[in-house]
């Protein structure tokens, strides 16, 4: 299966395959403008050196963004510019090796270390999807492609960064929820968890409006911290529109994925979101998925749960196999995470 950047190079796309064309339903494109819905900042250098007001003032704008929108950008928050920036001509750097350099790394099993590909899951997507991808577990164990040859040491530098990144938002947000600081960081494991890097590369398209670069999902982690270039696509579902994202320069695009629902029991529901492209210009993203050891078996947080007297609605799981049910079938909005929902007819713990 040849990648979406070698048929576009190819020059000779006059018209969309039939099997890139993206089924869409009506309603599907029910846009808020930006002005409408303002995506939430924050400041990390508050949360990790402010006054103990302004701390408290961004635990809480947290704690909104996180209750409101499940997303949110993250300025000031100490990574170089230049470790974002190399990262991101990494990532298109490997994307410019040759067919088959890249086919050295077709990963054939999901836990393979690195993959590289096009669409999500050949084997179960309806239509294809205008994107190129390449994924990498980055920890606990570190893993990288041997080219480009720098790629290695970049992508090590700037995964360990986003890691500090999301260890300080992940105790901001267990303060917000009226936790300890640590209290998601220790039952999580995040230390040992697993890292997952996606680099996305999405081509221009001669009919942009007919093919889809992501199809409407949500993330598995706990949370996921992405940079792009200078191009926009992604789409984030708020109160049931799309809302078109343009980053801040030098920011995080961060959001709230399947397990910070689990473990919230739902008070933070992860975000829907997709990637939609155009004509002219060559979109990246490089995602890094924060989560627990593969081998944790997470279930929603009693300590959350004794305080506000819930009963617990999603079953407990390893992550792994959550992950394994989530990108063994096709991408569906939640479809993954209501496959755990606990239902009336299931049982039901006897305290509850
Ligand atoms: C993802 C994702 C968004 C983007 O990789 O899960 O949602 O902007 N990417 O590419
Ligand atoms: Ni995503």
């Amino acid at each position: 299966m040849p990648c979406v950047k070698g048929l576009v190079e190819s020059g000779c796309l006059t018209s969309i395959p039939s099997k890139y064309v993206f089924p869409r339903k009506s309603g599907d494109d029910s846009m808020f403008s930006e002005a409408e819905a303002i995506i939430p900042t924050i400041d990390l250098s508050l949360l990790t050196g402010g006054t103990p007001y302004q701390r408290s003032k961004v635990i809480q704008d947290l704690a909104n963004a996180c209750l409101d929108w499940g997303f949110f950008m993250v300025v000031n928050h100490g990574v170089p510019k230049k470790v974002m920036d190399d990262m991101v001509s990494g990532c298109l750097g490997f994307f410019d090796l040759t067919e088959e350099e890249k086919q050295e790394y077709a990963g054939k099993q999901l836990f393979d270390p690195i993959r590289s590909g096009t669409s999500f899951n050949l084997t179960v997507d309806d239509a294809f999807l205008w994107r190129d991808y390449l994924k990498i577990h980055v920890h606990p164990n570190f893993h990288a492609p041997t080219k480009p040859a720098d790629f290695s040491e970049i992508s090590e530098e700037y995964c360990r960064k986003a890691r500090e990144v999301a260890s300080e938002l992940l105790k901001g947000i267990s303060e917000g929820l009226g936790l300890e600081e640590s209290y998601i960081v220790k039952t999580m494991e995040v230390d040992k968890g697993s890292q997952l890097l996606v680099a996305n590369l999405y081509p221009p398209c001669p009919q942009p409006e007919v093919v889809m670069g992501l199809p409407p999902h949500s993330d598995h982690g706990l949370l996921t911290l992405l940079i792009q270039n200078d191009v926009s696509g992604l789409q984030v579902l708020h109160r049931g529109k799309w809302v078109p994202v343009n980053p801040l320069p030098n920011s995080f695009l961060v959001n709230t994925g399947d397990h910070m629902e689990i473990l919230t029991n739902g008070k933070y529901k992860s975000v829907v979101h997709r990637v939609v492209v155009n004509e002219k210009a060559t979109r990246i993203s490089i995602g890094t998925a924060h989560g627990p050891p593969l081998d944790a078996i997470v279930s929603p947080s009693l300590e959350l749960g004794h305080r506000e007297g819930y009963c617990p609605t999603y079953h407990a799981l390893k992550y792994r196999e959550y992950m394994e049910l989530q990108q063994s079938r096709r991408l569906d909005g939640k479809s993954c995470l209501d496959r755990i929902k606990v239902h009336q007819s299931d049982h039901i713990p006897q305290d509850c």
